[in-house]
């Protein structure tokens, strides 16, 4: 059952290019327009929409942010994201043409699903990006994007979180076309680019010898640092998660632009940081990163840096070098983020720790 995989973990990482490639399927129509069938929600109440407030827990949060990023630059509609778990003690402000999205691999979150209900009691609409149908959060949310992930088993979550990036990036293309935005040509360019992810994704995956070295390496580490920006940010803050939940290892993830404000002081002789580099093409983004992952590595740092392929500055910087394949930096947490679930899975099992079940973690968490 799990495909001559150690771990549902390692299985399910190795089957993402799947996940991915089932998620995209069927959206879009010989006209090329985008179609999500199963949302429920029409165009007109789509249109109407001012605000969208994304809630979510743990790694599927992560997956709000990044959903931030391409919700904004694509629509031009406002987005905040915000753990369940705050979210309705601060008493936010919500209204009928709020667009809440709820986004939960399992469906059961109590936090996340609280939250709905208070949404709904405030008379916004809600949305659930889920795994599993017939859960929860789906049947008492007014529309739902499922994701075609498959079950995931492993308490760690993995295709559950890529798959949730393409419902992302769907429903924020999806009201880029309802909307008209000037964004709306490139929609077809968007979604073809995105069609290439699941070869990318294997790429990372069949190429991943260094990945696993760099686990053998640090399996007396303290502590690792991750840092990135824009989109990267993210996968930072995602890889320190997978981290800590696996091996037990101290890791933060950071704003590459936040490390002057306090991380920086962290730095000392041989600290592992990972650094996702954006693309090129994005160099206003990617020279501050390079600048940081020089300050961090003339104060000792160990960097190890996730790079599109092609891309030489990085090279005099750098400890180690883990290519990219080439995707828009909206697009690259869906290839990113891969290198550090093996990393994480890899190092805690070379530490001898049972990846499918780490020490105090459940897989659906429905106490609040
Ligand atoms: C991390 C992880 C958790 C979940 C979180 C939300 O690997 O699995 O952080 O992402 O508990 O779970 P769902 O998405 O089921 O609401």
């Amino acid at each position: 059952e799990k495909d001559g995989h150690d771990w549902f973990m390692r299985k399910e990482i190795h089957e993402q290019p799947r996940a991915v490639a089932d998620s995209l399927l069927g959206r879009r129509d010989a006209a090329g327009l985008l179609h999500l069938d199963e949302m429920r929600l029409s165009d007109q109440d789509l249109r109407d929409v001012d605000k969208v407030i994304i809630i979510a827990c743990g790694t599927s949060f992560y997956a709000g942010l990044v959903a931030k990023y391409a919700i904004e630059h694509w629509t031009r509609i406002p987005v905040e994201v915000e753990l369940a778990s705050e979210f309705r003690y601060r008493d936010p402000i919500l209204t009928a043409s709020t667009l809440v999205v709820a986004i939960s691999q399992s469906g059961e979150t109590a936090d996340t699903l609280q939250a709905i209900r208070h949404a709904r009691l405030q008379r916004s609409r809600v949305l659930a990006i889920c795994n599993t149908n017939g859960s929860t959060i789906p049947r008492e949310s007014d529309a739902v994007i499922y994701t075609h992930a498959g079950p995931e088993i492993g308490v760690a979550s993995t295709k559950g979180f890529l798959t949730q990036l393409v419902a992302c990036y769907l429903l924020a293309l999806y009201l880029a076309q309802v909307k008209g935005t000037r964004y709306g040509d490139e929609i077809a360019e968007i979604l073809d680019q995105l069609d290439r992810v699941p070869d990318q994704i294997q790429q990372v995956l069949d190429g991943a010898e260094a990945v696993y070295e760099l686990a053998r390496q640090h399996t007396e580490t303290r502590s690792v640092l991750f840092l990135g920006r824009h989109a990267g940010y993210p996968v930072a803050l995602e890889g320190a998660l997978k981290l800590k939940e696996l091996a037990y290892i101290h890791a933060e993830g950071f704003a590459a632009g936040e490390l002057k404000h306090g991380p920086i002081a962290l730095i000392e002789d041989g600290l592992p940081v990972l650094c996702v580099v954006p693309p090129q093409g994005r160099d206003q983004l990617r020279d501050k990163m390079i600048s940081g992952i020089q300050e961090v590595r003339a104060r000792g740092a160990r960097t190890i840096c996730l790079v599109e392929e092609g891309d030489d500055a990085i090279g005099p910087y750098a400890d180690v070098l883990i290519r990219l394949p080439k995707v828009p930096v909206l697009l690259q947490p869906l290839v990113a983020v891969v290198p550090l679930q093996l990393f994480a899975c890899e190092l805690a099992t070379a530490m001898g720790h049972d990846v499918d079940q780490p020490r105090n973690l459940a897989k659906s968490v429905t106490v609040e």
